[in-house]
């Protein structure tokens, strides 16, 4: 039996690929490498001592998702491909629904020709909005999400609970994460994004290793105890072993659930700095800017019900996502050859 992942050359995906790979799980990825290289896999095959099946490709494909369900052994799916870039969704809305939304329709339509109906979807704590009180548990309601980004992500989640609502094979996982940071601890494997980060750590792990000058940080004036925003951060191999627990959880209960990914305790913009500080033993520099369009003051996760129905819960704190971002960072300080 083999679990397909879509998007598994990526940041969440490899490091998902490496802990499947490593419990003996086969696996095989699609991606269209849109925003990852094929040396994340290649890494992981030698971390493991397996090597994942490729396909480079793209789950909008349904001719290719049929080929690929009728070749192999498929008994379920984990889904990572889409598009993440929150400022580049409000530029081009409709390539972040195409990608997103038609994507995954188009990747459920194939699985139900193909009688797999257990599928793991990636979703984000976007979905909750300006959330009304933290932590945040899954029964706070959706909110309104700010950009094109976002409401993909919440549309595909009620996608996902009317094909669940109206066919009981279903067995579906709305996996929201938080703030996925650092990187697998060997530091062969980590976050390589193309471009300006537009994400906190990445940018500050820039800084660090010269790339980049300065961080901004977004606004100073927030109604948290530095006046900077503050997320929950959480380690992208819990996160990755989240996935696995899911997984099983799902073998063995039908129907949709959503969990909250994220370890229950927020930092604060100048808490991410200082720890990242004392992991690569230099200062950061940085400047307060004003705030960034969109953004919410604090949000961080319950992590609860996580706990209670997958037997799952984040071990990994800050010191050591920090330092394991560091060691990825400085040894690879251009992210993977061949970008
Ligand atoms: P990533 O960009 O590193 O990984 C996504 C992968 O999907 C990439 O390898 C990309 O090439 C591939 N891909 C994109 N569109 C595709 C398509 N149409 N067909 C095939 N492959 C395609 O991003 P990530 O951080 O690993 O995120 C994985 C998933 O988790 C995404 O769905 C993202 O929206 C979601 N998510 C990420 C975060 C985060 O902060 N990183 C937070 C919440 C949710
Ligand atoms: C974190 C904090 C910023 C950059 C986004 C998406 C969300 C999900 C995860 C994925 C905030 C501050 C950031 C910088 C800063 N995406 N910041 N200077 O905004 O919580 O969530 O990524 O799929 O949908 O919205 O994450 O890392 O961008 O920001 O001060 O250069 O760091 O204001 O307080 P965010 P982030």
């Amino acid at each position: 039996m083999t679990l397909l992942i879509t998007g598994g050359a990526g940041y969440i995906g490899s490091h998902t690929v490496l802990e499947l790979l490593s419990t003996g799980h086969d696996v095989l990825v699609l991606d269209n490498l849109s925003n990852s290289s094929r040396e994340s896999l290649a890494r992981v095959a030698a971390l493991t001592g397996r090597t994942p099946g490729f396909v480079q490709g793209d789950v909008r494909d349904r001719t290719l998702l049929d080929r690929l369900f009728t070749q192999h052994d498929i008994s379920g799916v984990v889904h990572f491909a889409g598009l993440k870039a929150v400022g580049e969704s409000v530029r081009e809305p409709l390539r972040y629904y195409d990608n997103n939304v038609t994507g995954t329709l188009t990747l459920c339509q194939a699985m139900m020709a193909a009688d797999v109906h257990r599928l793991v979807f990636s979703s984000s704590a976007t979905v909750y909005g300006d959330p009304a009180s933290t932590p945040i548990s899954e029964a706070c309601p959706t909110g309104q999400p700010t950009n094109p980004y976002g409401r993909s992500k919440l549309m595909v989640e009620q996608i996902l609970q009317d094909l669940a609502a109206a066919d009981p094979r279903w067995s579906i996982a709305l996996l929201r994460y938080f703030n996925p940071a650092g990187a697998h601890a060997s530091g062969r494997i980590g976050e390589d994004p193309r471009g300006t980060p537009n994400n906190l750590l990445p940018y500050i792990s820039q800084v660090a290793v010269g790339r980049l000058a300065q961080v901004s940080v977004f606004g100073g004036d927030y109604p948290t105890p530095d006046g900077t925003g503050i997320r929950d951060y959480i380690h992208v191999v819990d996160l990755a072993l989240g996935h696995l627990a899911a997984l099983d959880y799902l073998q063995r209960h039908p129907g949709l659930q959503a969990w909250n990914l994220g370890t229950g305790t927020g930092y604060s913009v100048l808490d991410m700095i200082h720890a990242f500080e004392a992991a690569c033993g230099h200062a950061i520099a940085y400047t307060i800017a004003p705030r960034r369009a969109g953004d919410i003051a604090a949000c961080w996760a319950d992590p609860g019900k996580a706990a209670r129905d997958l037997g799952w819960r984040a071990q990994r704190g800050l010191a050591q996502m920090m330092a394991d971002t560091w060691r990825w960072q400085s040894g690879n300080p251009d992210g993977y050859p061949g970008d």
